[in-house]
């Protein structure tokens, strides 16, 4: 049966993804298609609504993107958010200029007043939050069109022609700090397109396990294998699609947890799948040594997987596709398009140019984390592996500030331990999304034993999080951080202290490198 489906134009906004997961999240079809698309192709594809992204350009700029005009008499409820909103407003007629001065240029969180006899706003509180993120301001509103939202500092946030089924909102409702964001997209879904809610992650599951098998046919792939949630959802679905035709391979960098090597065997040596662990360590930590510097640190592994995974093919023979776990926000902080490079995610910006396989295929890429841990209950993952918290691909390395040694490496193994083990005592897993240790390359002088130190610091980071592009740090209860902090100094040598990392994300990332 064939879904109901929303199509969003992509202006080369940040947010764009973000919309496409809200959509799914209400339940409806979603792809992101890009603003130059013929109007035929769009028609063609039948959706029940479109939506406008935002985008860094100026509409009234000489070359900035448009659509073709005819799509305004197609009879198709549109939503234009932020540029999107603009380039409705400025296409239908309307005026959009620079904001003059500061007073209608607005950025970040904006009290925000909504008419709520608009369809977008029904039911919804009068006043509210909402980010805004623009420069342009809609000076003149085109005709047919209402004023339905106002902020202090701007009279037009929000426009609609609801004869048309035409909407516009300065503000972006698809990110978590607009209140009710989600709400009002799903009521441009629900009674605006008039959407059934007919779609679901199963659905998800059978067109991905379906597009797999058309992809690779009768190839052979391998999957790279870390044990963490993405790549263990990714092998999961891929040992739906093609069976016997996967080899996971886990190459053991000498960068994992205590133990977590030999877990991720002893787990995955039951699976009715092929498995291969690479020792890898030697060759990673003589790669590594010496290097301090974060991206190339991270370059030098993205590397040396992909080189050890050639070299796992060529022992199984003929291998055409190489299958990763990558999920959205790792593509997304590595720089796409526009974007920005935060860092080179190992299995993103890490690759190497040259790379011998046909192709890599990354299933996952469109995710985030949460739907990916609902793609792995939907094929069945028990819940300790879809539960568990992220760990990055670079391992340790990117949390053993400056060089990496393997004595190093020792002693932040412990300490996280530690850590994680006393969360666990304390029952608190399920109040945070992600909780590690850091070796640091601070030293500082302590005393034990009436002598002085002069030893590594340890510092904790937890962080609390939906989707791992915004975070806030976990407010750990002080007699749980005590008897970590007790226990990493006795137990662990060379540290004689330990912090708690209390920055939020932004401005920090998650791992300190
Ligand atoms: P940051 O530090 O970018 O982390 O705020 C966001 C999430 O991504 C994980 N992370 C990585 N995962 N390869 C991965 O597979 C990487 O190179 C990488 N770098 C960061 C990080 O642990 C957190 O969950």
């Amino acid at each position: 049966m064939a879904h109901q489906k929303v199509l969003v134009l992509d202006f080369g906004g940040q947010y764009n993804q973000l919309i496409a997961r809200r959509v799914r999240e209400c339940g409806v079809y979603c792809e992101v298609k890009p603003y130059t698309t013929p109007l035929d192709n769009l028609k063609a594809m039948d959706p029940i609504g479109i939506i406008f992204t935002g985008g860094p350009n100026s509409v009234y700029a000489p070359n900035s993107p448009r659509v073709d005009l005819a799509i305004f008499d197609w009879g198709v409820p549109i939503l234009g958010i932020c540029y999107g909103c603009q380039l409705l407003a400025h296409s239908l007629g309307g005026k959009v200029t620079a904001a003059q001065g500061d007073s209608a240029r607005e950025y970040g969180k904006t009290e925000t007043f909504y008419d709520t006899s608009c369809k977008l706003f029904q039911n919804l509180p009068v006043e509210g939050v909402s980010w805004m993120s623009h420069g342009d301001y809609m000076e003149k509103v085109p005709e047919g069109f209402s004023l339905v939202a106002h902020s202090k500092a701007c009279p037009n946030v929000a426009i609609c022609d609801e004869k048309r089924g035409f909407y516009g909102v300065q503000f972006h409702p698809e990110v978590n700090h607009t209140e009710n964001g989600t709400e009002m997209i799903r009521s441009f879904l629900y009674k605006v397109c008039k959407a059934k809610g007919d779609w679901t992650m199963e659905d998800y599951k059978e067109s991905a396990i379906r597009l797999l098998r058309e992809k690779v046919g009768s190839g052979r792939v391998l999957l790279a294998l870390s044990g963490g949630v993405d790549s263990s959802v990714a092998a999961a679905l891929m040992a739906e699609a093609v069976g016997n035709q996967l080899t996971c391979v886990f190459v053991d960098h000498g960068l994992m947890r205590l133990h977590e090597g030999d877990e991720v065997e002893e787990a995955f040596g039951k699976w009715k799948v092929n498995f291969v662990r690479a020792n890898a360590e030697e060759l990673f930590l003589s790669k590594l040594a010496g290097i301090t510097e974060p991206e190339q640190k991270r370059k030098i592994i993205g590397e040396e997987f992909i080189r050890v995974f050639e070299a796992e093919a060529k022992k199984i023979g003929r291998v055409d596709y190489l299958v990763q776990g990558t999920i959205y926000p790792d593509v997304i902080e590595s720089g796409t398009g526009d974007a920005a490079v935060i860092k080179s995610h190992h299995n993103v910006g890490g690759l190497p140019a040259h790379v011998d396989f046909r192709e890599i295929i990354e299933p996952l890429r469109l995710l985030f984390k949460d739907e990916v841990r609902q793609l792995g209950r939907e094929l069945g993952l028990p819940e300790y592996l879809v539960r568990r918290q992220p760990f990055p691909g670079p391992g340790l390395a990117i949390r053993v500030i400056g060089e990496i040694t393997r004595e190093k490496l020792d002693i932040l193994r412990l300490a996280d331990f530690i850590f994680r083990d006393e969360i666990a005592k304390a029952h608190l897993e399920d109040s945070m999304d992600q909780y590690f240790a850091v070796l640091t390359n601070l030293r500082s002088v302590g005393v034990m034993g009436d002598g002085r130190t002069y030893e590594y610091a340890i510092a904790l980071r937890s962080v609390t999080t939906s989707d791992f592009m915004t975070a806030d740090w976990t407010r750990i209860p002080y007699d749980v951080l005590d008897r970590v902090s007790v226990r990493i100094v006795n137990e662990a040598p060379h540290i004689n202290r330990v912090l708690y990392d209390i920055t939020s994300k932004p401005p920090a990332t998650v791992e300190f490198e």
